[in-house]
């Protein structure tokens, strides 16, 4: 179902979470060692992995949750028996000993989230990608800079050491001059399986949902398991395999490169693995020009995982590449991790280099940031730029054409093909 009252409908719900949101409290300051106390709105998949990473971190508990399945609340008491549940979100946000609030719902309950979070006077961890459109990326990076609440974003590529060591190359200025950066990410399902598709557990029943809270605005429909479980493969949901993964990549070299959002965007591809009803395309290939003689291309395809995921910033003077769970095509050798391969036009002495730096965990980092009130590896500015990009790239496919910044901004929320 294409979304056309889209724009209207959040800017209401925009406005709602303003008067919901209880003036911004004073923030109570925590130390160095004090206790953070969680709550988390969506514990399904992800949501229980973050809890998970939290609980590891020291002096940290969580106190709550919110979250539209009975299911999932039950799930949580295996690993937190202390929090409080509540199928409605805001309910958490209510609470007074919840410090930061992590968001792990679908993508289109990112922004409403968010923006709730925010005016509630809580810090913020929101899953990537930031929002499921532009119009609500420009709403929610607003409400954060006007804050002065402490937001992170899921992109954990952002605390990884290969960030740290491909920043440095492009500063020691080894890379050259750089026109191209090529991207692609892989996956293969056995045949009749389509990628991501979830199997609906028996007590998904219109009982224990909170079908109206998961809809959060969309057109009133009649419950629909599948819609709930595998959101991700319908449009009015979800951004398909570009804010799936895409997003990490794109964060990655936009960071790297310190690259503006792009400046058009183009996407072509289709349904093509496996026709079993979804609406988001499988087979994508996408190219994103850059203001600065830039062009960053990635491709995905979900039929065939021989070259797993790499990012190659193709430099005059130099290659970094990036790639994970790819196979060398004759040995078969595992080719993961980072490389600099220099360029002999250039750099004629110039020799391979292997990325050396250490990830940081990235939850532990933002819950760093929530003691020391500094900006988290992944800061809205990142969640900002990378969600434009993605929904740039979703709105070409589905217009069938290319599209500039000024043509997307102004089609803001995402638009029905023509
Ligand atoms: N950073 C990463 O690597 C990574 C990995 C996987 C998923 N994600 C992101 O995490 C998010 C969730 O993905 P998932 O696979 O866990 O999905 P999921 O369907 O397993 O979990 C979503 C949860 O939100 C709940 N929910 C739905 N609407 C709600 C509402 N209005 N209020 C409260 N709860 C609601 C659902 O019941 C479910 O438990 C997505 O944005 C996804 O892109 C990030």
């Amino acid at each position: 179902m294409i979304d056309t009252n889209g724009r209207r409908r959040f800017l209401k719900q925009a406005a709602a979470s303003t008067a919901f949101g209880l003036s911004l409290p004073a923030s109570s300051v925590l130390g160095a060692n004090d206790r953070v106390r969680l709550g988390i709105i969506g514990p399904g998949s992800r949501g229980q992995e973050l809890i998970k990473d939290a609980l590891k971190v020291p002096n940290v508990e969580l106190v709550a949750m919110a979250d539209a399945f009975t299911l999932r609340l039950e799930q949580v008491k295996q690993l937190a028996p202390g929090a409080r549940g509540f199928n409605d979100h805001r309910r958490v946000l209510d609470m007074k000993d919840v410090d930061a609030v992590l968001v792990a719902t679908p993508l289109h309950c990112h922004a409403r989230h968010f923006l709730d979070t925010i005016a509630a006077g809580k810090d913020l961890y929101c899953e990537k990608t930031m929002t499921w459109s532009i119009e609500e990326a420009e709403a929610c990076r607003e409400a954060a800079k006007r804050s002065n609440r402490v937001v992170g974003i899921g992109l954990q590529h952002q605390s990884s050491g290969e960030l740290a060591d491909a920043k440095q190359w492009l500063k020691d200025g080894i890379v050259g001059k750089i026109t191209h950066v090529e991207t692609w990410m892989s996956r293969n399902t056995p045949r009749g399986k389509g990628q991501w598709v979830r199997q609906i557990p028996a007590d998904c029943t219109p009982a224990n949902v909170n079908w109206d809270a998961f809809l959060n605005g969309r057109p009133k429909r009649a419950f629909d398991a599948n819609r709930f479980i595998n959101w991700r493969l319908f449009w009015e949901f979800s951004g398909g395999n570009v804010t799936e993964n895409m997003v990490h990549q794109i964060a990655w070299s936009m960071r790297a490169l310190d690259l503006p959002v792009p400046s058009s965007a183009y996407m072509s591809g289709g349904v093509f693995s496996e026709k079993d009803g979804r609406e988001v395309p499988d087979t994508i290939a996408v190219t994103l020009d850059f203001p600065n003689d830039l062009v960053l291309t990635w491709q995905s395809t979900f039929s065939n995982s021989r070259f797993g995921i790499g990012d190659r910033i193709l430099g005059s003077h130099g290659t970094i590449e990036r790639l994970a769970g790819s196979n060398d095509m004759v040995t078969g050798r595992s080719l993961s991790g980072l490389r600099y391969y220099p360029e002999k036009a250039n750099r004629a002495d110039g020799v391979l280099l292997e990325g050396q730096s250490k990830d940081q965990d990235h939850m532990t980092n933002f819950i760093d940031c929530v003691r020391s009130r500094k900006e988290p590896n992944a800061p809205v500015e990142i969640g900002y730029r990378s969600a434009v990009a993605a929904h740039m790239a979703n709105l070409s496919y589905r217009q069938k054409q290319r599209v500039t910044l000024e043509t997307a901004k102004q089609t803001a929320h995402n638009q029905p093909a023509r």
